[in-house]
């Protein structure tokens, strides 16, 4: 249990913070749980050395890339300290920065207590109200019930299909391709 450091939002009942060269451990148990891969890889862990050599100075390097302001971001329950997942919220590398991609992976023990749609909830409102965007997307497996309903809650709408990635064909459902929903900040205001 790592207990945060300095926020980068709270919620009610969670903290959010930058990740640091110390958390690869979180990231690699988190990615270690078949159920949580099952719509991402199939079911299949994110090897360690991916996750310290590649995905996590990634997640650091995008701090300096956004000033600290967007990127993916460490979840913990305020109450106790406990490592519930991450949340990310960020442009695309090269797209512009009023836009920006919603995203969420939550450890088993943590699904079912509204902690997606409450982290997401509060990064919406620091998106719009503080960070100057200007529309939010997400994305998801057009068969990921669970991440489609946390959109849903959100208020963000439907705008279409998308492709599922070559790499990502063996996942189960994949034939059913994807989904995009979207929430520009007048319909965030307006929801
Ligand atoms: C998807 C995920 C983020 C949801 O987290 P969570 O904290 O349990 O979400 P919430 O509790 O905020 O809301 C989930 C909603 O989906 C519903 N739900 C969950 N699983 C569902 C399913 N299989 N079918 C239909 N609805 C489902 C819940 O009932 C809840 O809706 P409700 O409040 O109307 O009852 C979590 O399961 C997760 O991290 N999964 C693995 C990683 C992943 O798939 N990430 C998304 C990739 S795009």
């Amino acid at each position: 249990m790592i207990r945060p450091v300095k926020s980068y939002l709270e919620t009610d009942r969670l903290t959010l913070r930058h990740f640091t060269a110390d958390d690869a451990d979180l990231l690699i148990e988190l990615d270690s749980d078949p159920a949580v891969m099952r719509y991402l890889t199939g079911g299949q862990a994110t090897a360690p050395e991916i996750v310290r050599e590649s995905h996590l100075p990634y997640i650091i390097a995008g701090y300096e890339r956004w000033d600290g302001d967007l990127g993916l971001f460490a979840a913990h329950e305020r109450d106790g300290g406990a490592f519930v997942g991450w949340f990310h919220l960020r442009p695309e590398p090269d797209g512009p920065r009023d836009e920006a991609e919603l995203g969420y992976r939550l450890r088993q023990a943590a699904w079912g207590k509204g902690y997606a749609t409450e982290g997401s909830q509060g990064l919406l409102h620091k998106g719009f109200t503080a960070l100057g965007l200007r529309s939010v997307w997400a994305a998801t497996m057009t068969v990921n019930s669970g991440s489609r309903r946390v959109m849903e809650k959100l208020g963000m709408r439907l705008a279409g299909s998308i492709p599922v990635p070559e790499d990502m064909q063996m996942i189960e459902g994949a034939e059913q391709g994807g989904v995009r929903y979207e929430i520009t900040k007048e319909q965030w205001e307006l929801r």
